[in-house]
């Protein structure tokens, strides 16, 4: 039985975990709605955020995946101004997201952001990541408190095969897959479909608010 057509806003859905999440609610009469970059949406660009939502007008559920560089290294490295751009982006830009988006969810709609297993996992130089995250997940409770009855839950993903490391030289980025196959419990690297069904769990569970999601392939027990 086909469930009641619903109206969904993807931010970062045209790659990687948000194009997977889009995917999966593109049946049943829905209308999915992709926006990054490259479809004009820059998340760190308040004006452009509001101008969005207006043009978008009542919803049911909101996604937010977008924003996934930040610079590595130690504290006493990174390049200060290089951690406030990607702090502007995923957490601010996840933070505007959520403020212009909420006046157009409806009362039994959703907000689903993404954070990342740094958040809680003390890893040496990856100290941005885990403090966009950290702050992420913080604030998703608040807002989950603050927005009800629309319920807000974030996803923390493990390492997940995406463009995000599209970059990267090819022999370091097989070498850190299968670094993951041979540590994490699951024996594998996390693929974007897996990580799109804990987003269809945080939307579909009228019981679940304020949640953090791990889909981590057993990272945080390491
Ligand atoms: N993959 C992993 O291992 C992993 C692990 C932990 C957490 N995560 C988190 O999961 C989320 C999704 O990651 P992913 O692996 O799916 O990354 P991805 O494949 O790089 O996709 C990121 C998406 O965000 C969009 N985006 C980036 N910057 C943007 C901006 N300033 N404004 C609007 N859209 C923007 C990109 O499109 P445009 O380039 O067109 O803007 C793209 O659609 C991120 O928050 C990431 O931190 C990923």
């Amino acid at each position: 039985m086909s469930q009641e057509a619903k109206t969904y806003v993807i931010i970062g859905g045209t790659s990687g975990i948000g194009k997977a999440i889009a995917s999966s609610f593109d049946k049943d009469n829905n209308t999915v709605h992709v926006a990054s970059r490259q479809t004009g949406l820059d998340i760190s660009n308040e004006q452009a955020i509001r101008e969005y939502f207006e043009s978008i007008g009542p919803f049911d559920h909101l996604v937010v995946t977008a924003g996934s560089s930040a610079p590595a290294g130690k504290v006493v490295d990174v390049n200060i101004t290089d951690a406030k751009q990607a702090f502007d982006t995923k957490f601010w830009g996840s933070i505007q997201v959520a403020k212009y988006a909420a006046e157009y969810i409806k009362a039994n709609g959703s907000i689903t952001l993404t954070t990342g297993m740094l958040s809680r996992k003390v890893v040496a130089n990856t100290y941005v990541k885990t403090a966009i995250n950290a702050a992420l997940e913080a604030v998703t409770k608040v807002l989950a408190k603050e927005l009800a009855p629309i319920r807000v839950n974030a996803v923390s993903p493990g390492l997940t095969m995406t463009t995000a490391y599209q970059k990267m030289d090819l022999s370091a980025r097989d070498a850190m897959y299968q670094n993951a196959a041979s540590n994490l419990p699951v024996g594998k690297a996390g693929e974007a479909s897996e990580i799109a069904m804990a987003y269809a769990l945080a939307i579909n569970n009228p019981y679940m608010t304020g949640a953090i999601i791990d889909v981590d392939g057993g990272a945080l027990l390491q």
